[in-house]
Parts: structure tokens; C-alpha cells; sequence
């Protein structure tokens, strides 16, 4: 893993969003795998900059992480209608390429299979964007899920609604069940690049990159992945123990190695 600790978001975010250009300048027919929550936010705007600076998005494939069960399509807060206004719109990407899982598909049990299939087809995820729960979920992989799973419904911590209560009116009205890329759906990304912000999340952040590999920090998964790249504050990397070898590490990072 390489860990790449900044003094704000915005300043992680530009970095990150650099090395995304460059990949899409390479490679127009890119696919990203898309986060949504506060986290990526700084980087979707950076990437809308860019767009509005010309790199062209409109061949860019996305698939989106995670979707609540239940709720219709166009809710304001399903993620479909978060991914159509955060990413697609501001970085000018062609709605058609851009999947999300179907949460309320007529079989569910069906859907996950259907959505890794629909991402193999597509060629597989070229850089998945991810954050990360206080609990230590990746997508919404919560504690205890299966360190290979696929993608399938999976039902929300109470942790998980109180914390994404914020978007909706209640916390009654956070849906119960969501239907997730599985921990092996995102280990399958041939690139992982994980942002976390803030010190509410420097528990998850010291348990997933240095605590031991386990179900009950699914975020921990990312030690075993070949080329993941962490992006996290000065106060995500607070409970660090190697905070000084990755800082050293980022600085001394050799010229021909590019992010
Ligand atoms: C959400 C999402 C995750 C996200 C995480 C953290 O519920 N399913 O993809 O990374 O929780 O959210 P935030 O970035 O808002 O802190």
C-alpha cells in the first residue's frame, strides 16, 4: 500500500485527481469504480475542474459501489440520483455507461451476480474510488462480511443508518438492506485508491492499514490488494504507528514512479 498523508482534502484530492487524468488522457475507455458520501466529494470536484478544462469524460465507464434496497431510483438520495448529480453531471460522463446496482430489482439474489458480471463485461475496474465507514466498512461491507464476497444484499449496521441519517429525514427513513460490491468484487479492481478525512475516521484508518487482516475491519482486506493507494489527513492518520516511514516513503518516492 502506499499511503500518501496530506494537510487537507483538497490538496489529496488534486493529487488523486491528477493521476486519474492522466489514465484517462492514456486511456479514454477507463473504468471507475465510484464511491459516494462525503468523502469523494473534494476529488469529484477536482475532476469536474479538469472536465471543464477539457479532459473528456464521455467515454468513461463507472459502476458505482453500493444502492439502498427499496428505495425508488429517483428519491433524491438513492445513489443513483447522488451518482447522476455528484459525478456524471459535473464531470460531463454519458449517463448510459455509468451503472449502479439495481435496488430494486424484482430478484435481488439475482442482481448481485448480474452487477459483477456487468462489470467483468465491461473489462473490469480499472481505479476503484472508495472511503471508508467508522466501522471500517468499504462500500457497505459491514463487519463480518466475507473477505471474497461478491456483490450482494447485505443489511446495514444500526452504526450505518445513524451515521447516513444526516441524508434523509429520519434515521427511520435510512433503508435497512443495500446491495454492495463484495470485498472480492473490490479486491478485483486492478487499482484501489481509498480517501478518509478527519478524526472520526482514524480508528477505521489505523485498524484497516495496520491491524490484522479480519472480517471485523472490512476495509483491512486492502493489505492483500496489489496496488492500493490511501489518501488520508492529517487527522485520519492519527492513530498511525508508521505515520513517519509512509511520509519519508511518499517523499522519497522515486521520480519514475508515478502515482
Ligand atoms: C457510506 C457508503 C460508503 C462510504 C462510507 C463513508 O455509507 N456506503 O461507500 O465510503 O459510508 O461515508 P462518508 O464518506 O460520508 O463518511
Amino acid at each position: 500500500m502506499e499511503i500518501i498523508i496530506g494537510s487537507t482534502a483538497e490538496e489529496l484530492a488534486a493529487i488523486a485527481a491528477a493521476a486519474i487524468v492522466r489514465q484517462v488522457d492514456r486511456n479514454p475507455k477507463i473504468v471507475l469504480g465510484l464511491a459516494t458520501g462525503s468523502t469523494p466529494r473534494p476529488l469529484y470536484a477536482e475532476l469536474a475542474r479538469a472536465a471543464a478544462a477539457g479532459t473528456d469524460f464521455r467515454q468513461v465507464q463507472g459502476f458505482a459501489l453500493d444502492e439502498y434496497v427499496g428505495i425508488a431510483k429517483d428519491h433524491p438520495e438513492s445513489y443513483a440520483s447522488v451518482i447522476q448529480r455528484e459525478v456524471v453531471l459535473p464531470l460531463s460522463m454519458v449517463r448510459e455507461r455509468v451503472h449502479v446496482p439495481d435496488g430494486r430489482a424484482f430478484d435481488l439474489a439475482f442482481a448481485g451476480p448480474q452487477y459483477d458480471a456487468d462489470i467483468q463485461a465491461a473489462g473490469g475496474i480499472d481505479i476503484q474510488i472508495l472511503g471508508i465507514g467508522r466501522n471500517g466498512h468499504i462500500g457497505f461491507n459491514e463487519p463480518g462480511s466475507s473477505l471474497s464476497s461478491r456483490t450482494r444484499v447485505k443489511t446495514l449496521t444500526n452504526d450505518t443508518r445513524v451515521a447516513n441519517a444526516r441524508f434523509f429525514a429520519s434515521v427511520d427513513e435510512v433503508p435497512t438492506h443495500c446491495l454492495t460490491q463484495g470485498l472480492g468484487t473490490i479486491m478485483d479492481a486492478r487499482r484501489v485508491f481509498l480517501f478518509a478525512f478527519g478524526e472520526a475516521k482514524a480508528e477505521a484508518i489505523a485498524n484497516a492499514l495496520e491491524g490484522p487482516l479480519s472480517a471485523s475491519c472490512p476495509g483491512s482486506v486492502l493489505q492483500l490488494h496489489p496496488h492500493a493507494t490511501i489518501f488520508v489527513d492529517e487527522q485520519a492518520a492519527a492513530g498511525l504507528t508508521h505515520a513517519e516511514y509512509y511520509r519519508y516513503a511518499y517523499a522519497h518516492k522515486p521520480d519514475w514512479q508515478e502515482l
